[in-house]
């Protein structure tokens, strides 16, 4: 795989598109292995988490489980703004449900944190956060996630559903900015 340049910095190849499916595989399993109902809720967050939900739904396989989106805004350019936006909320019904929040990648923790709260006063059974991506260096408030596909050094990564400036979402494979730019 080769480097790519996107609004003049450059991005160096960084997780390929055969560990993700093998990292969703896994985290599917696990989550299904410790789902206590039938018929779960799986919430993803949109945008960044649309590619890896569609391939954790498909993997998880529970014909019973349903999916539902929400909408958060935070970051803007290689940084997070700090400041939350909900821009599309749930309308399903989640009371008494077993919930599971689908996200891209957990890094300061603002938004999990954000969501989890909006989340739990739906009065649900439960509340478990699954995401691709964690950055354990840069959380800063909540939980750490139960489900974790990689866990990463604070770098700023694009591909599979995550943007730099709402571009390269539809990258199969993920890139990370090279350290000296
Ligand atoms: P947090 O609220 O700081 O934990 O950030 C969560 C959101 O910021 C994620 O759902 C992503 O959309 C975005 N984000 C965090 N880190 C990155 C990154 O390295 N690349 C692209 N988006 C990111
Ligand atoms: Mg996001």
């Amino acid at each position: 795989m080769d480097n790519i340049t996107i609004k003049g910095l450059t991005f160096e190849p960084y997780i390929s598109h055969e560990e993700i499916a093998k990292q969703t595989e896994r985290v599917a399993a696990e989550v299904k292995r410790d789902c206590a109902t039938e018929s779960p809720i799986f919430v993803c967050v949109l945008k960044g988490a649309f590619m890896f939900a569609a391939d954790f739904f498909r993997a998880i396989n529970m014909p019973k489980s349903e999916i539902a989106f929400i909408r958060y805004k935070s970051y803007s350019g290689t940084e997070s703004t700090g400041e939350m936006n909900k821009i599309l909320g749930l309308n399903d019904d989640i009371e008494g449900r077993e919930v599971f929040i689908i996200e891209d990648i957990v890094d300061t923790g603002l938004t999990a944190h954000a969501l989890r709260s909006d989340i739990e006063a739906m009065n649900p059974k439960s509340v478990k956060m699954v995401t691709l991506l964690y950055k354990p260096e840069s959380l800063k408030i909540g939980k750490v996630p139960e489900y974790v596909g990689f866990e990463i050094p604070p770098k700023f990564i694009i591909g599979y559903g995550l943007d730099l400036d709402e571009q390269v979402r539809g990258l199969r494979d993920i890139y990370a900015l090279k350290k000296d730019e």
